[in-house]
């Protein structure tokens, strides 16, 4: 089945089996691999995405489901010039990664975090990502990157 989205700003179409997973269309048709599979059943949040404007796992939807849709994976968040976004720079600079497997869907379920909570306090911005899995780092330099990036994006 043929789906059109919008990746990143661009228009793109794959032709997919109808039970295609989303997250394996973003990765295996349009080659956009920061996205990751890390449990494939809805759980670790490494598949994160934004789905019109919204950070979704993408491992949990199928891609027929969203003809028309306005997707933004990491990949797709730093400028054209290559300036990272707010975000990614709030985790290179507060150490909030080491392996980089959870960091792309932890981005962005911080972006999108930050937008619809930009008030949230410490113990609030924890339970807002209990989405997203992180076997690395402990969460506390996650939690301080979500805070400066959220003053950075709010200051952008
Ligand atoms: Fe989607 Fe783990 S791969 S939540
Ligand atoms: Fe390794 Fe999060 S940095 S899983």
């Amino acid at each position: 089945m043929k789906v059109q989205f919008k990746v990143n700003g661009q228009g793109a179409s794959v032709d997919v089996p109808p039970n295609t997973l989303l997250v394996h269309a973003i990765r295996e048709h349009l080659q956009l691999t920061g996205t990751h599979v890390g449990c494939d059943t809805a759980q670790c949040g490494a598949c994160t995405v934004m789905l019109n404007g919204r950070a979704i796992k993408s491992c949990n939807t199928l891609a027929v489901q969203h003809d028309g849709a306005e997707i933004t994976t990491i990949e797709g968040l730093a400028s054209a010039d290559g300036t990272m976004h707010p975000m990614q720079a709030a985790f290179k600079e507060c150490h909030g990664l080491q392996c980089g497997f959870c960091t792309p869907g932890m981005v962005i379920s911080a972006v999108d975090l930050c937008q619809r909570h930009p008030k949230a306090g410490e113990g609030e911005i924890r339970e807002l990502l209990e989405g997203n899995i992180c076997r690395c780092t402990g969460y506390q330099n996650i939690v301080k990157a979500v805070q400066q990036g959220r003053t950075a994006m709010a200051s952008a």
